[in-house]
């Protein structure tokens, strides 16, 4: 039977440490570490996302700013909102939640926020240095995913990790994590052929496909770390990728949904959010 990684505990754990660092960042600049969060629309996902991370915030001494916009704002409108948020000397950290109306081209919003201040990790120049092994600022989930990996002691060097889904967001920052660390890295998506002959040989199989219970029990090498950063929504109820019920018989280690990604995404927000002045 499978250990599970409790991403709560976990997060729990940063936080406190993270309350530490804000407390010092408070003295340096005379003001709290300030982060600004722009909301778009009301997507019922993005503001639960939104308020857990205002609410984390609070709880370890962040300042977060919560700009909410209607859902038709012109694009020109958000592109203004995001310079100012540049240039404010009490803002650290620029965060424009995803996904956005379709109307508003995200590459282009989202490649706005400056770099310095891009706590998501989204822009070019953050992607760019993740790529080169460079101080930067780390996409969130995946930061968190690596957390979990680390935390159940595996050697990564050398380790075959197995990536479902390629998305810039989840799917490629943490393929490029795992290679960072030296892991022997398969990104697998919609396209990929004989997907479960890969997967079983996976040592770190990771699930950001988005799609309810792909991962089944016959797609996992026994002992092997799994980690679900599937979401989906069914029934009023919320699904990972992974069979977790079933997995949790073959696996070493395995994530739940919920309570296992997800906490850690906020709390490595919260890291990177008290890290912006050591990026570029
Ligand atoms: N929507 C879902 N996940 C994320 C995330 O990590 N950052 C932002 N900005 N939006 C998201």
């Amino acid at each position: 039977m499978a250990k599970i990684l409790d991403g709560k505990v976990l997060a729990e754990k940063i936080k406190s440490e993270l309350k530490t660092k804000a407390t010092v960042f408070q003295k340096k600049h005379g003001r709290k570490c300030g982060l600004a969060v722009v909301l778009v629309g009301n997507d019922p996902a993005s503001e639960i996302y939104v308020a857990n991370k205002e609410k984390a915030c609070e709880a370890v001494g962040i300042a977060s700013i919560i700009h909410k916009c209607k859902d038709n704002i012109k694009q020109d409108k958000l592109l203004e909102l995001i310079s100012s948020l540049n240039s404010d000397k009490n803002i650290d950290g620029v965060l424009v939640q995803l996904p956005l109306p379709k109307h508003l081209d995200s590459a282009k919003i989202v490649g706005a926020v400056a770099p310095a201040k891009d706590v998501d990790g989204f822009c070019a120049a953050n992607v760019g240095n993740l790529s080169f092994g460079a101080p930067c600022a780390i996409p969130c989930t995946a930061r968190g995913c690596l957390e979990l990996v680390k935390s159940t002691g595996i050697k990564l060097a050398g380790a075959h990790a197995v990536v479902i889904g390629r998305s810039n967001i989840v799917g490629k920052p943490v393929a490029q994590l795992l290679l960072n660390n030296d892991c022997t890295v398969t990104v697998t998506h919609s396209k990929t052929r004989n997907l479960a002959d890969l997967t079983r040989t996976a040592d770190i199989l990771v699930a950001a496909a988005g799609c309810k219970h792909l991962v089944t029990a016959d797609m996992v090498k026994p002992g092997a770390v799994v980690i679900d950063i599937g979401i989906t929504r069914a029934d009023g109820k919320i699904f990972g990728d992974v069979d977790f019920d079933r997995v949790r018989d073959v696996a070493g280690y395995i994530t739940p949904v919920p309570g296992g990604v997800g906490p850690m995404t906020v709390a490595m927000l919260l890291k990177n959010v008290l890290e912006t002045e050591n990026h570029i």
